[in-house]
């Protein structure tokens, strides 16, 4: 039984951990402990100190050390006694705020609940379950519903929350997370992932210091400059030891995440929609459904978390006909052609990707509309003639014709003001009257909170999609998003505007992935600037980063490696200088950072060397003999790229059998030994041969002495060792 309740107290146990909560005497929900399994109740570290200015619940009476502002609760609420950084702040009717949720009832109900309209964890009903505990306030009939779900076999609990309204008059949500966790003692860390376009997910780790510290996105999106990711980890947690807690919201719009150490030095995380782009009004008899947080912990260090979040982002997240599946290696025209291509250049690419054994030809942006720069044409998804003669139709053909399949581009959530769509319906970009609206790209949003500009999108799209032979699309989104309002809502409501925008996002996303199941999405927004688990319940690979330099892609590729699983890392081989950083690394350098993740090349293959043909055509090969490891292998990641010597990573197939060993290193010394890369994660007592060679070590040799990695000369060099079990 993962989820047992006894005398008020509620223990989520799952392979390797505990999640417990109680009631008390009060009605009041305490969080008692995350972290390894204890067998037992963990309610005797509560304390109640008598902390001035920490004042008192009415049926405490006289008693002063009984303070909702230091006790560790489950779900905490704005306008009473704790002080701390509430999960949810509400304004009712009468314009009052305070918020005192207690304890009304609690079931468990056997599978894992899904959210209406937003993506979730799912699993088969036999293999997980779902706590529901039912809060309510004590002085209205506001309900908050917390739930739990629990995949025992995966070390994972997913949360949500839903909000009903049960009374008579509104009620104002102002903020809804959809996660509390209070840890009321030890030594954190918080790790988070920040950065920029071209630059997204760099690694900080930082000591939870006194007061709030937060990572978060106003932007309409997860964004570049922050992923709605967060660890926790004690001060002495490396990659292979120590008790680390990670926290991914399953959404695709701005959230925030907020830690805070508090006056006794406990640490709280909530996480959720940023408030400061939402409320939402709830009608009587309505309800709200807050995104779904996945939770994990690993008693055993980051490597091990990392594995669990690529396991159920994998298996639990990930949908349709390539969650599994090989997915193809690809060729996109992008970085080859910009807007300078016609029907015959792209057929010219694609016919030497089919020669070095490449599977698919993506045509990026620019082949609908009047799309010759990036000024004009978005929303006119109408294939242009002129530049593709003979229409999609003839293309396709013809690359399918090279045994290759074809995959297409969409930005579907823009519009440029040059467009036949802006000129028929202006009013559907999103500006606020009076007010002249930001471009950024040149270009404006369309305001998906309005189900008719998502029926047209469906429309368009589901006709291309119907029409031409397409296995792939590149679902793109090209800039942040500000000056919300929409018609669609009154004055009072248009906060609600940025959550509609992301729900119809949802909507249109499901339906399509639906009708098409054989084509595969491949998430985008100018690289990885809506790289989340939300995304990935509808695209299995989103595309990592517009930066396509190796050097740079071994950060990038190392950050987003913590929560996101390697499969859904869309990674690819670019021309030389690189076109973002001006840096030339070898092919062997760019293929073999590339081969970590869904792998693909960006460039005109026939202006390569016949030696660097060649190289491509091993590198195809290569990926394909590795791509079941690369996928489902156990990640390691061996060194911190940004120490600034040496990337290096590791696969392990799950029995053992294999291991891949890759990486760079950055910088040749002279006069100096060569370096010696310790691996991990063998299988104990085994020998491993380096395949291609004589030589064979031991797991032990290996792990303690490690593997000596090859002379280099010049910077970034790349190496590869395939470990093969002997029998
Ligand atoms: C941004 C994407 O990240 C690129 O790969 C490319 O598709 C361009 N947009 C096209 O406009």
């Amino acid at each position: 039984m993962a989820i047992e309740m006894k005398n008020k107290v509620f223990s989520l146990e799952t392979a390797n951990t505990l999640y417990q909560m109680k009631v008390d005497e009060y009605g009041v929900l305490y969080h008692l402990w995350y972290g390894a399994k204890t067998g037992c109740c963990m309610d005797y570290r509560l304390d109640y100190p008598d902390v001035g200015f920490s004042g008192n619940i009415p049926e405490a009476g006289n008693c002063r050390t009984y303070s909702l502002d230091t006790l560790p609760l489950e779900y905490a609420a704005s306008g009473v006694s704790d002080f701390r950084v509430p999960a949810i702040s509400v304004t009712h009717a009468d314009g009052s705020t305070a918020l005192d949720l207690r304890f009304e009832s609690a079931r468990v109900v056997e599978g894992k609940y899904s959210i209406e309209g937003l993506p979730a964890v799912y699993a088969d009903e036999k293999d997980a379950q779902t706590l529901e505990i039912v809060l309510k306030d004590v002085a209205s009939e506001l309900r908050v519903v917390l739930l739990y779900g629990v995949l025992a076999k995966e070390d994972v609990i997913t949360r949500s929350v839903r909000v009903e309204n049960r009374g008579d008059q509104e009620v104002v949500l102002d903020r809804v997370h959809s996660m509390c966790l209070d840890l009321p003692y030890g030594d954190w860390d918080w790790v988070h992932f920040h950065g920029r376009h071209t630059m997204e997910r760099q690694v900080e780790r930082l000591p939870i210091a006194h007061g709030i510290q937060e990572s978060g996105s106003r932007r309409g999106t997860s964004s570049h400059q922050q992923n709605p990711t967060v660890l926790l980890c004690e001060s002495d947690c490396t990659e292979q030891s120590g008790v680390c807690i990670g926290a991914a919201l399953m959404y695709s719009g701005g959230f925030q995440a907020q830690v805070e150490k508090d006056q006794m030095e406990q640490v709280r995380l909530v996480m959720g929609i940023h408030p400061d782009t939402f409320a939402w009004t709830l009608a009587p008899g309505e309800h709200f459904n807050a995104p779904e947080v996945i939770l994990s912990c690993s008693t055993q260090g980051l490597a091990r978390l990392s594995q669990q979040f690529h396991h159920v982002i994998r298996h639990h997240v990930c949908r349709g006909e390539y969650q599994m599946s090989k997915r193809p290696v690809l060729i996109n025209n992008w970085e080859a052609t910009y807007f300078d291509f016609n029907e015959e250049k792209i057929y010219h690419i694609a016919k030497q990707a089919a020669e070095l054994g490449i599977d698919m030809m993506v045509l990026d942006d620019g082949w609908f509309g009047k799309r010759d720069d990036d000024v004009s044409g978005l929303g006119d998804w109408f294939v242009n003639e002129n530049k593709m003669k003979g229409g999609l139709k003839a293309l396709i053909d013809r690359v399918n014709g090279l045994g290759m399949k074809f995959g297409i581009w969409f930005e579907p959530e823009m519009v440029s003001e040059d467009s036949d769509l802006y000129r028929a319906h202006p009013e559907w970009a999103i500006q606020v009257p009076g007010r002249a609206p930001a471009r950024s790209r040149y270009q404006l949003v369309l305001d998906f909170s309005r189900p008719e500009v998502v029926d047209y999108l469906y429309e368009r799209m589901s006709t291309i999609l119907r029409e031409n032979h397409i296995e792939y699309v590149k679902w793109d989104m090209n800039r942040s998003i500000c000056d919300w309002y929409t018609a669609t809502l009154p004055a009072a409501r248009q906060k609600e505007m940025p959550h509609r925008y992301v729900l119809g996002l949802y909507a249109l996303l499901e339906r399509l992935t639906s009708e098409f199941p054989h084509v595969l999405f491949e998430g985008c927004s100018g690289g990885g600037g809506r790289f989340d688990a939300g995304m990935m319940y509808y695209c299995p690979q989103i595309w990592c980063s517009d930066d396509t330099d190796a050097f740079e892609r071994t950060m990038i590729q190392y950050g987003t490696s913590f929560f996101y699983p390697i499969s859904t890392v869309g990674s690819h081989v670019s021309a030389v200088p690189n076109h973002q950083t001006g840096r030339i690394t070898s092919i062997d350098t760019r293929g073999v950072v590339a081969m970590a993740g869904s792998f693909g090349y960006e460039l005109d293959l026939n202006r390569l060397s016949d030696e660097e043909k060649q190289a491509v055509a091993e590198q195809v090969k290569t990926y394909k003999k590795h791509q079941p490891l690369i996928y489902d292998g156990k990640y390691y990641r061996l060194t911190d790229p940004f120490a600034g010597e040496l990337a290096a990573w590791q696969w392990t197939a799950q029995d053992g059998s294999e291991a891949l060993v890759q990486g760079v290193v950055f910088r040749t010394r002279p006069n100096t030994l060569r370096r010696c890369l310790k691996l991990t994660g063998l299988e104990a007592g085994a020998r491993y041969r380096v395949e291609g060679t004589e030589a064979v070590y031991t797991a032990e040799a290996l792990m303690n002495g490690g593997i000596l990695l090859p002379r280099t000369s010049g910077d970034n060099q790349p190496f590869t060792y395939h470990l093969v079990k002997e029998a």
